[in-house]
């Protein structure tokens, strides 16, 4: 301790130079957040939760909105999640904040559950399930028998055992809610992901995880694709890890908040006494000894001892000083398109829009110009509102085949999320020694909503228990040993 306290007299002379006391109160950290989506507001939420020594909190975001990849819009007078949409039953975060906020779970309905698939390769439907728009529970039950028996037909019994990884690695997950007493504060992805049984997962693609497991062929190559391709834009090559949390987002019981999930992060931000920066960018974090200096396109500049970066640094221009190295990654772009009209049955090679699935998925192939096509309302026989997946934007010309009717198109360009690839490498959570952290290191693992709010919670324990006595905000070069001794045994 007496070395300690020796580094934070030394930065106070610096910095008030007229500090003649030797007994110096720990001084209130100031903790910069940048990116006000479910990352950043959940640091600012837990930072509030376990500790009080934190004076300010502020927030930056360069939209003039909070949410992130957690938007709605409109079209057509009425509003949908434009970007992440559903959530997991076991998703505990998401759901306390929802509880927590007075927010509405919107359920799956009735007709959610039962709608109709059919997997497009292009040219024609590879697999359909049997629609009926029948009312009778009696003949709905035997309408999905009769798509269960057709799945078994052709995907053969390995469908059974997707039930069984989905839950494995859900069970694994699970562990980020244990009480932390018992679980440790880590300092890298490996670490947080070796703990939990999950980080094997990320060394080899699904393909290969499920080929190990002996799935078929054609269920991997179909149904599982379908999946991956809707979930993250991507074939099976993914990682298993990011794999099993697409799967376990096809499974039931899934929900969201009414009215948008953004309001979860609208919600945490509103409740955690931060002063929030709207439309304001951050171009520039620059170390100054003690603390980070950042800057932003308007023209201001902020002092704050602690900042964290809750975004992905993939396609940002942000300036370090100095330079902090992350691993290299590209973002996957989604490109999500709204339309509101009606399909061209023509184009699908039917003959009625009713024989058109509600959800097209579709395989690889190098000539699909998108990834999924799903109804999100019938607003009547002739009047649907769509919602269209796909690597690249849609052209006018492509969506005049496509669709016969088209009164309202929105275009949305998504940076979505990791372009994974097995074996993932992980950037650090901690991009210096001292207080910058990054949140989105754990994107690779999987990018979701939730996992961003477990990230998030870690990191908030990594700062609270390194900025708590040992670990002064110390001068370059002057780097004691004691932090990583005693961050393992540090209770909040
Ligand atoms: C189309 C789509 C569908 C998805 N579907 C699902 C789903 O169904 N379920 C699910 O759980 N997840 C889904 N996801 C993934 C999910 O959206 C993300 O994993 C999660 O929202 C990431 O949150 P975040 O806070 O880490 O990042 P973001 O939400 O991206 O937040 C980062 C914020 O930082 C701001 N920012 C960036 N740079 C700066 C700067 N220099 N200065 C100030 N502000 C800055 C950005 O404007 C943004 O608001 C989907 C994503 C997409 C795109
Ligand atoms: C969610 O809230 C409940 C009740 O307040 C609490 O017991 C539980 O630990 C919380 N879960 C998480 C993951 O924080
Ligand atoms: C992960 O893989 C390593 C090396 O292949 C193996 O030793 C270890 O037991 C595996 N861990 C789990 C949890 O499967
Ligand atoms: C912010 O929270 C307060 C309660 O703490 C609530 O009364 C208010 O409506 C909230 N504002 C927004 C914009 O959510
Ligand atoms: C940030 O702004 C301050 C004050 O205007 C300026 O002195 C400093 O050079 C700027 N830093 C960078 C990296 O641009």
């Amino acid at each position: 301790m007496f070395t300690i306290t020796l580094v934070i007299l030394s930065i106070f002379s610096l910095t008030i130079p007229s500090s003649s006391s030797d007994q110096q109160p720990q001084p209130p950290a100031d903790v910069c957040i940048i990116g006000t989506g479910m990352a950043g507001s959940s640091v600012a939420h837990f930072l509030r939760q376990y500790s009080s020594s934190i004076s300010q909190i502020r927030m930056f975001e360069r939209h003039p909105i909070v949410g992130g990849r957690m938007a709605t819009v409109t079209i057509g007078g009425e509003t949908f999640e434009a970007g992440a949409s559903i959530l997991h039953p076991k998703n505990y975060h998401a759901l306390n904040f929802t509880n927590m906020l007075n927010l509405k779970v919107k359920g799956p309905s009735a007709s959610d559950s039962s709608f109709s698939l059919g997997i497009w390769d292009g040219q024609k439907f590879l697999f359909k399930t049997i629609d009926s728009k029948s009312k009778s529970p009696v003949v709905q039950y035997f309408v999905s028998l009769a798509n269960s028996l057709r799945m078994f037909v052709r995907y053969g019994i390995s469908l059974l055992k997707m039930t069984n990884f989905v839950e494995v690695t859900v069970d694994s997950f699970l562990k980020y809610y244990e009480s932390k007493e018992s679980r440790p504060i880590f300092k890298t992805v490996e670490d947080m992901l070796q703990w939990a049984d999950l980080y094997n997962l990320t060394t080899q693609t699904l393909e290969e995880e499920l080929t190990g497991l002996n799935y078929s062929p054609l269920l991997i190559q179909e149904l599982i694709t379908v999946i991956t391709r809707i979930n993250y834009g991507q074939s099976c090559k993914i990682s298993g890890l990011a794999g099993a949390v697409s799967l376990a987002g096809s499974g039931g019981n899934l929900w969201a908040v009414e009215g948008g999930n953004w309001q979860m992060a609208a919600g945490l931000v509103n409740r955690s006494d931060v002063t929030l920066h709207l439309e304001e960018e951050i171009e520039s974090v620059t170390n100054l000894q003690g603390f980070y200096e950042l800057n932003s396109t308007k023209g201001n500049s902020y002092r704050c001892q602690v900042t964290v970066i809750a975004t992905p640094l993939d396609e940002l221009s942000i300036h370090f000083t100095p330079k902090v190295s992350t691993t290299e990654r590209k973002l996957q772009h989604t490109h999500a398109t709204f339309v509101r009209g009606l399909l061209n049955p023509a184009y699908f090679g039917l003959d009625t829009v009713s024989d058109i699935p509600e959800l097209i998925g579709t395989i690889e192939s190098s000539d699909l110009p998108f990834t999924c096509i799903s109804i999100l309302k019938e607003h009547n026989e002739k009047d649907m509102t769509y919602k269209m997946f796909s690597r690249q934007s849609l052209t006018d010309s492509l969506l005049d085949q496509i669709f016969s009717i088209r009164s309202e198109t929105i275009r949305i360009n998504w940076g979505a999320y990791p372009h994974y690839h097995a074996p993932e490498k992980f950037s650090r959570f901690m991009l210096d020694e001292e207080h910058l952290y990054y949140v989105n290191a754990f994107e690779n693992a999987a990018s979701t909503m939730e996992t961003s709010a477990v990230a998030a919670e870690n990191i908030a324990r990594l700062i609270v228990s390194r900025l708590s006595g040992y670990q002064p905000l110390k001068l370059y070069g002057m780097k004691t040993s004691t932090l990583d001794l005693n961050l393992q045994h540090q209770e909040l």
